[in-house]
């Protein structure tokens, strides 16, 4: 992904194009996508995943990046999706994804987003609600349709990644528990249901994971259901779906190959099969962050400068805490650079502050920057393609920043920006004042 990123006559290229200039003929704050960017893992993951395993699927996980844009390359690299909202799936449709390559997946979908799931004809629900099934089929008789039902379990090991992005553990809102007196009856009906066909069962440990283990872990779980399936209901699990998480590289983590996780999955997978005694279950995965966030940056303008004698200096951004929540929310951090001052020396150490009116709104704390940093510069940061736009808000009323395109020295808007009437647009003054 480094080879994205270039330093050309003192500045910052991203897919060949100059990121000064595309700060100024696009406007900030911009996040930028690079087509190579979101390309390479896919490719990846096809060479060492689908190309690799009989029947492999990859299912990107819509809510690190969901547009019209970037479903359409998924279009054309042929690659699932999970959506876990009437709203991802609403884009989806808008794009004409092919339903059958869509999953829907959710820990409370409510009745019209399964309507709408089961009206488009989504090629797997992945169930992960004890109340869920009668909705499912209250819909499947409404269309006259068939569904294929992937189960979510909770397998109940901790991953080691910051708590609030851990979703396997026992103690979580997400997957139904593994009691037999839970599982086996949902799995029976299922089963039993003319309307339903049971494809297998799902795990997601956590998110931005750097070792293997606790996958593993989980995957023992997962294939110790699909013997108690076997034994009990004589069902043999078509497919196993270990979820997403694959860790991406934000500042000096090392990024692990995707074969690193799923080769010792798979050699799991098989070994287990074979002892079970079912031919080995179709692999699915979910990523998400390891395709889109070394695919994106965001550039700002820098505006005030303040230096506290003694204490620190700030820059302040055009943006902040409303297109990147993730340091306020996760302490997550991130790397950078002065887009338009690239060879200069990296002299004087700054905090990057937000526009938004909230202490937490920091984007960089001990960042290094050239000292003639000024206002007016370009600030990149790094490795914000996941969960950036997609959980952007309008805190004080700031629009959504657009997204912009890059790929081989071209440029196109992927998303426009949002106009302050865009924000106000819904708004009404109440008739009963
Ligand atoms: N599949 C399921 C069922 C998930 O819950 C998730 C993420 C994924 C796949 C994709 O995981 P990924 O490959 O992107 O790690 N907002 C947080 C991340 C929340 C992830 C929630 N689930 C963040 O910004 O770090």
């Amino acid at each position: 992904m480094d080879n994205l990123r270039e330093i050309k006559e003192g500045k910052l290229y991203f897919d060949g194009c100059d990121m000064t200039e595309l700060a100024r003929t696009y406007g900030t704050p911009l996040y930028v996508m690079s087509y190579n960017g979101i390309r390479e893992p896919l490719e990846e993951l096809q060479r060492d995943f689908v190309d690799k395993y009989p029947g492999a699927r990859v299912a990107y996980a819509s809510k690190a990046f969901c547009t019209k844009g970037m479903y359409e390359i998924l279009k054309q690299m042929g690659t699932d999706v999970e959506v876990v909202s009437g709203g991802e799936l609403y884009v989806a449709e808008q794009v004409n994804f092919p339903p059958e390559k869509v999953e829907f997946n959710g820990n409370n979908k409510t009745p019209a987003e399964i309507d709408q799931a089961v009206r488009y004809g989504v090629g797997r629900i992945i169930l992960d609600g004890l109340q869920e099934i009668p909705l499912i089929l209250e819909a499947c008789k409404k269309y006259d349709r068939k569904m294929k039902i992937t189960v979510r379990i909770t397998p109940g090991v901790a991953a080691s990644t910051h708590d609030y992005i851990v979703t396997g553990k026992l103690d979580s809102k997400f997957g139904i528990p593994l009691e037999r007196e839970v599982l086996l009856p949902i799995i029976k009906q299922i089963v039993d249901s003319e309307y339903l066909e049971f494809m297998g069962l799902q795990m997601h440990i956590g998110s931005q994971l750097f070792e293997n283990d606790a996958f593993l872990d989980g995957l023992n779980i997962v294939m110790d259901w699909v013997d108690i399936l076997k034994k009990e209901l004589d069902v043999a699990v078509k497919e196993v779906d270990f979820g997403g998480g694959f860790g991406a590289r934000y500042t000096d983590e090392v990024r692990k190959p995707y074969r690193f996780f799923l080769d010792p999955m798979m050699d799991l997978m098989k070994k287990r099969s074979e002892e079970i005694g079912i031919p080995c279950p179709a692999p699915v995965i979910e990523p998400g962050r390891s395709i889109v966030a070394e695919a994106g940056l965001t550039l700002y303008t820098v505006g005030q400068i303040k230096e506290i004698k003694g204490v620190r200096k700030y820059i302040s951004i055009d943006g902040g805490m409303g297109d990147n929540i993730r340091v306020g929310l996760y302490q997550a951090e991130y790397d950078g650079i002065v887009a338009n001052r690239a060879e200069e020396e990296k002299d004087d150490k700054v905090c990057v502050c937000g526009r938004y009116c909230e202490s937490t709104d920091i984007i960089m704390t001990d960042f290094m920057v050239p000292h003639t940093t000024k206002m007016g510069d370009i600030l990149a940061t790094f490795s914000t393609g996941a969960y950036g736009f997609s959980m952007a808000s309008n805190y004080n009323n700031n629009p959504i920043p657009g997204v912009v395109l890059v790929r081989d020295g071209k440029s196109a808007w992927m998303v426009k920006p949002q106009t302050y009437a865009q924000i106000a647009q819904n708004q009404v003054i109440p008739d009963i004042l």
